[in-house]
Protein backbone atom coordinates (compact mmCIF):
# COMPACT_ATOMS: atom_id res chain seq x y z
CA UNK A 1 0.00 0.00 0.00
CA UNK A 2 1.29 3.51 -1.21
CA UNK A 3 -0.26 6.36 0.83
CA UNK A 4 0.05 9.89 -1.08
CA UNK A 5 -0.67 12.86 0.84
CA UNK A 6 -1.28 15.53 -2.51
CA UNK A 7 -0.39 19.03 -0.55
CA UNK A 8 0.38 22.09 -1.20
CA UNK A 9 -0.68 24.78 1.86
CA UNK A 10 -1.66 27.20 -1.44
CA UNK A 11 -5.13 26.60 -2.02
CA UNK A 12 -6.31 26.33 -5.53
CA UNK A 13 -3.36 24.70 -7.02
CA UNK A 14 -5.59 21.39 -8.48
CA UNK A 15 -4.86 19.33 -5.34
CA UNK A 16 -8.98 18.09 -5.23
CA UNK A 17 -8.91 17.79 -8.84
CA UNK A 18 -5.81 15.58 -9.02
CA UNK A 19 -6.98 13.43 -5.98
CA UNK A 20 -10.05 12.78 -8.44
CA UNK A 21 -8.31 12.05 -11.37
CA UNK A 22 -5.06 10.51 -10.10
CA UNK A 23 -7.52 8.05 -8.06
CA UNK A 24 -9.93 6.79 -11.42
CA UNK A 25 -6.46 7.17 -13.88
CA UNK A 26 -5.16 4.51 -11.25
CA UNK A 27 -8.08 2.46 -11.18
CA UNK A 28 -8.16 2.37 -14.99
CA UNK A 29 -4.53 1.24 -14.61
CA UNK A 30 -5.83 -2.07 -13.01
CA UNK A 31 -4.67 -0.70 -8.87
CA UNK A 32 -7.00 -1.12 -6.15
CA UNK A 33 -7.53 2.80 -4.91
CA UNK A 34 -9.26 4.36 -1.82
CA UNK A 35 -9.47 8.50 -1.77
CA UNK A 36 -9.62 9.99 1.56
CA UNK A 37 -11.72 13.41 1.92
CA UNK A 38 -9.25 15.30 4.59
CA UNK A 39 -10.83 18.50 3.85
CA UNK A 40 -13.80 20.01 6.11
CA UNK A 41 -15.11 21.87 2.64
CA UNK A 42 -15.54 18.75 1.04
CA UNK A 43 -14.99 19.36 -2.77
CA UNK A 44 -13.54 16.15 -2.93
CA UNK A 45 -16.62 14.41 -1.47
CA UNK A 46 -19.05 16.68 -3.85
CA UNK A 47 -17.33 15.77 -6.87
CA UNK A 48 -17.81 12.13 -5.85
CA UNK A 49 -21.60 13.11 -5.12
CA UNK A 50 -20.77 10.93 -1.52
CA UNK A 51 -22.04 12.75 1.91
CA UNK A 52 -21.27 12.14 5.01
CA UNK A 53 -23.29 14.12 7.59
CA UNK A 54 -21.64 13.71 10.88
CA UNK A 55 -19.45 10.53 9.38
CA UNK A 56 -16.71 9.53 7.28
CA UNK A 57 -13.18 11.09 7.87
CA UNK A 58 -14.36 12.56 11.09
CA UNK A 59 -15.96 9.95 12.62
CA UNK A 60 -12.86 7.86 11.69
CA UNK A 61 -10.57 10.47 13.11
CA UNK A 62 -12.57 10.20 16.96
CA UNK A 63 -12.42 6.70 16.30
CA UNK A 64 -16.04 6.60 16.55
CA UNK A 65 -15.91 4.38 13.75
CA UNK A 66 -13.53 2.38 11.73
CA UNK A 67 -13.90 2.05 7.80
CA UNK A 68 -17.53 1.19 7.84
CA UNK A 69 -18.23 4.90 6.38
CA UNK A 70 -16.37 3.74 3.30
CA UNK A 71 -17.93 4.17 -0.11
CA UNK A 72 -17.67 2.82 -3.66
CA UNK A 73 -17.99 5.11 -6.87
CA UNK A 74 -17.20 3.04 -10.09
CA UNK A 75 -14.87 1.05 -8.58
CA UNK A 76 -12.98 3.42 -6.43
CA UNK A 77 -13.27 3.42 -2.50
CA UNK A 78 -13.49 6.95 -0.60
CA UNK A 79 -13.77 8.36 2.39
CA UNK A 80 -16.24 11.54 2.31
CA UNK A 81 -15.40 14.46 5.05
CA UNK A 82 -17.98 17.11 6.24
CA UNK A 83 -18.46 20.15 8.25
CA UNK A 84 -18.12 18.26 11.20
CA UNK A 85 -13.87 17.86 10.79
CA UNK A 86 -13.58 21.39 11.19
CA UNK A 87 -14.10 21.09 14.56
CA UNK A 88 -11.35 18.32 15.00
CA UNK A 89 -8.18 20.79 15.84
CA UNK A 90 -10.37 22.45 18.20
CA UNK A 91 -11.88 19.22 19.97
CA UNK A 92 -8.67 17.80 19.41
CA UNK A 93 -6.27 20.80 21.19
CA UNK A 94 -5.06 18.97 24.30
CA UNK A 95 -5.27 15.39 23.04
CA UNK A 96 -2.08 13.17 23.24
CA UNK A 97 -1.67 11.80 19.72
CA UNK A 98 -3.80 14.19 18.11
CA UNK A 99 -1.30 14.62 14.92
CA UNK A 100 -1.06 10.48 14.42
CA UNK A 101 -4.68 10.15 14.00
CA UNK A 102 -4.54 8.94 10.63
CA UNK A 103 -2.09 7.34 10.74
CA UNK A 104 -3.50 4.92 13.42
CA UNK A 105 -6.73 4.98 11.66
CA UNK A 106 -5.08 3.57 8.46
CA UNK A 107 -3.46 0.68 10.08
CA UNK A 108 -7.30 -0.72 9.98
CA UNK A 109 -7.77 0.25 6.34
CA UNK A 110 -8.65 -2.57 4.03
CA UNK A 111 -5.86 -3.13 1.40
CA UNK A 112 -5.22 -1.06 -1.57
CA UNK A 113 -2.57 -0.62 -3.48
CA UNK A 114 -2.94 3.66 -3.55
CA UNK A 115 -4.59 5.80 -0.61
CA UNK A 116 -4.62 9.18 -2.27
CA UNK A 117 -5.46 12.08 0.60
CA UNK A 118 -6.84 15.37 -0.23
CA UNK A 119 -5.79 17.74 1.93
CA UNK A 120 -7.44 21.05 2.97
CA UNK A 121 -5.01 24.08 2.21
CA UNK A 122 -3.27 26.32 5.11
CA UNK A 123 -1.02 24.31 7.93
CA UNK A 124 -3.54 23.23 10.36
CA UNK A 125 -3.78 19.98 11.96
CA UNK A 126 -5.52 18.16 9.28
CA UNK A 127 -2.55 18.77 7.54
CA UNK A 128 -0.28 17.44 9.75
CA UNK A 129 -2.25 14.58 10.24
CA UNK A 130 -2.28 13.77 6.10
CA UNK A 131 1.53 13.79 6.37
CA UNK A 132 2.14 11.87 9.63
CA UNK A 133 -0.08 9.31 7.74
CA UNK A 134 1.62 9.21 4.65
CA UNK A 135 4.41 7.66 2.82
CA UNK A 136 4.86 10.73 -0.12
CA UNK A 137 4.07 13.91 -1.01
CA UNK A 138 2.42 14.58 -4.04
CA UNK A 139 2.72 18.62 -4.71
CA UNK A 140 0.66 20.15 -7.73
CA UNK A 141 2.11 23.42 -8.57
CA UNK A 142 0.27 26.30 -10.60
CA UNK A 143 2.16 26.84 -13.96
CA UNK A 144 1.01 30.69 -13.62
CA UNK A 145 2.40 31.41 -10.06
CA UNK A 146 5.59 30.08 -8.28
CA UNK A 147 5.82 31.28 -5.04
CA UNK A 148 9.13 30.25 -3.70
CA UNK A 149 8.14 31.07 0.03
CA UNK A 150 5.08 28.81 -0.03
CA UNK A 151 7.11 25.66 -1.62
CA UNK A 152 10.04 26.58 0.77
CA UNK A 153 7.74 26.79 3.62
CA UNK A 154 6.39 22.99 2.31
CA UNK A 155 9.86 21.68 2.28
CA UNK A 156 10.54 22.90 6.16
CA UNK A 157 7.02 21.23 6.78
CA UNK A 158 8.21 18.17 5.52
CA UNK A 159 11.41 18.24 7.04
CA UNK A 160 9.47 18.91 10.26
CA UNK A 161 6.98 15.85 10.10
CA UNK A 162 10.14 13.52 9.18
CA UNK A 163 12.15 14.88 12.02
CA UNK A 164 9.01 14.63 14.50
CA UNK A 165 6.05 12.16 13.70
CA UNK A 166 7.22 9.98 10.24
CA UNK A 167 10.97 9.14 9.23
CA UNK A 168 9.39 7.64 6.37
CA UNK A 169 8.04 10.17 4.72
CA UNK A 170 9.66 10.91 1.30
CA UNK A 171 9.00 13.75 -1.21
CA UNK A 172 7.63 11.92 -4.60
CA UNK A 173 7.44 14.85 -6.59
CA UNK A 174 6.18 18.63 -7.71
CA UNK A 175 4.09 18.63 -10.72
CA UNK A 176 3.08 21.61 -13.00
CA UNK A 177 -0.67 21.97 -13.11
CA UNK A 178 -2.57 24.05 -15.81
CA UNK A 179 0.24 24.34 -18.05
CA UNK A 180 0.35 26.68 -21.03
CA UNK A 181 3.15 27.66 -23.14
CA UNK A 182 1.82 31.00 -22.39
CA UNK A 183 2.12 30.78 -18.89
CA UNK A 184 5.21 29.32 -17.76
CA UNK A 185 8.34 29.68 -18.85
CA UNK A 186 12.15 28.49 -18.33
CA UNK A 187 13.16 30.95 -15.75
CA UNK A 188 10.18 29.52 -13.80
CA UNK A 189 11.47 26.00 -14.46
CA UNK A 190 14.57 26.06 -13.83
CA UNK A 191 13.55 27.57 -10.16
CA UNK A 192 11.72 24.83 -9.32
CA UNK A 193 14.45 22.56 -10.20
CA UNK A 194 16.77 24.64 -7.81
CA UNK A 195 14.52 24.60 -5.27
CA UNK A 196 13.46 20.90 -5.26
CA UNK A 197 16.38 19.32 -7.63
CA UNK A 198 15.64 16.06 -9.41
CA UNK A 199 11.98 16.24 -8.11
CA UNK A 200 9.84 18.00 -10.42
CA UNK A 201 8.14 15.52 -12.16
CA UNK A 202 7.97 15.07 -16.52
CA UNK A 203 4.32 15.12 -17.28
CA UNK A 204 2.61 18.55 -16.94
CA UNK A 205 -1.25 18.72 -16.55
CA UNK A 206 -2.35 21.06 -19.28
CA UNK A 207 -5.16 23.66 -18.82
CA UNK A 208 -7.97 21.64 -19.79
CA UNK A 209 -11.87 22.65 -19.59
CA UNK A 210 -12.80 19.11 -19.69
CA UNK A 211 -10.86 19.03 -16.31
CA UNK A 212 -13.27 21.97 -14.88
CA UNK A 213 -16.18 20.97 -16.11
CA UNK A 214 -16.44 17.38 -15.26
CA UNK A 215 -17.12 17.67 -11.29
CA UNK A 216 -20.07 19.23 -11.79
CA UNK A 217 -20.85 15.79 -14.01
CA UNK A 218 -19.81 14.12 -10.57
CA UNK A 219 -17.11 12.40 -13.15
CA UNK A 220 -13.12 12.56 -13.36
CA UNK A 221 -12.30 13.89 -16.26
CA UNK A 222 -11.47 9.93 -17.92
CA UNK A 223 -15.11 9.24 -17.52
CA UNK A 224 -16.54 12.53 -18.97
CA UNK A 225 -14.01 13.46 -21.74
CA UNK A 226 -11.58 10.25 -22.40
CA UNK A 227 -9.71 11.94 -25.30
CA UNK A 228 -9.02 15.48 -23.82
CA UNK A 229 -5.84 16.49 -22.98
CA UNK A 230 -6.70 16.49 -19.37
CA UNK A 231 -7.68 12.94 -19.58
CA UNK A 232 -4.34 12.19 -21.71
CA UNK A 233 -2.19 14.04 -19.08
CA UNK A 234 -3.39 12.84 -15.81
CA UNK A 235 -2.80 9.02 -17.21
CA UNK A 236 0.57 9.92 -18.23
CA UNK A 237 0.78 11.48 -14.54
CA UNK A 238 -0.62 8.11 -13.18
CA UNK A 239 1.60 6.39 -15.21
CA UNK A 240 4.68 8.68 -14.03
CA UNK A 241 3.53 8.13 -9.86
CA UNK A 242 2.88 4.43 -10.25
CA UNK A 243 6.97 4.08 -11.97
CA UNK A 244 8.40 6.12 -10.15
CA UNK A 245 9.52 5.88 -6.28
CA UNK A 246 10.43 8.43 -3.97
CA UNK A 247 14.02 9.66 -4.24
CA UNK A 248 14.53 11.65 -0.72
N1 LIG B 1 -5.49 21.46 -15.12
C1 LIG B 1 -6.60 22.19 -14.90
N2 LIG B 1 -7.30 22.71 -15.92
C2 LIG B 1 -8.41 23.46 -15.70
N3 LIG B 1 -8.90 23.73 -14.49
C3 LIG B 1 -8.27 23.23 -13.41
C4 LIG B 1 -7.09 22.43 -13.55
N4 LIG B 1 -6.67 22.07 -12.31
C5 LIG B 1 -7.54 22.63 -11.46
N5 LIG B 1 -8.49 23.32 -12.10
C6 LIG B 1 -9.60 24.11 -11.50
O1 LIG B 1 -9.06 25.00 -10.54
C7 LIG B 1 -9.90 25.12 -9.42
C8 LIG B 1 -9.13 24.77 -8.15
O2 LIG B 1 -8.78 23.40 -8.19
P1 LIG B 1 -8.87 22.48 -6.89
O3 LIG B 1 -10.16 22.69 -6.20
O4 LIG B 1 -8.52 21.11 -7.32
O5 LIG B 1 -7.70 23.11 -6.03
P2 LIG B 1 -7.32 22.76 -4.52
O6 LIG B 1 -5.85 22.87 -4.42
O7 LIG B 1 -7.95 21.50 -4.09
O8 LIG B 1 -8.03 23.98 -3.76
P3 LIG B 1 -8.22 24.12 -2.15
O9 LIG B 1 -6.85 24.43 -1.61
O10 LIG B 1 -9.17 25.27 -2.01
O11 LIG B 1 -8.74 22.80 -1.65
C9 LIG B 1 -11.08 24.21 -9.68
O12 LIG B 1 -12.15 24.96 -10.19
C10 LIG B 1 -10.58 23.24 -10.74
O13 LIG B 1 -11.62 22.77 -11.57
MG1 LIG C 1 -9.21 21.11 -2.46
Amino acid sequence: MRVLAIYNPKGGCGKTTSVLNIGFALHSMGYRVMLVDADPLGSLSAALQISAGASGTYRLLKKQASWSDLKEVRGVAAMPSSRSLAALEVEMAGAIGRETLLKQALKEAPDYDFVLIDCPPGLGLLNINALAAADEVLVPVLAEYLDLKILSHLADTVAAVRKYLNPQLSLLGLFINRFSRRKINKETLAGLNRLFPGLVLQTMVRDSVSITESPARGLDVLAYRPNSNGAVDYLRLSREISSTFPRQ
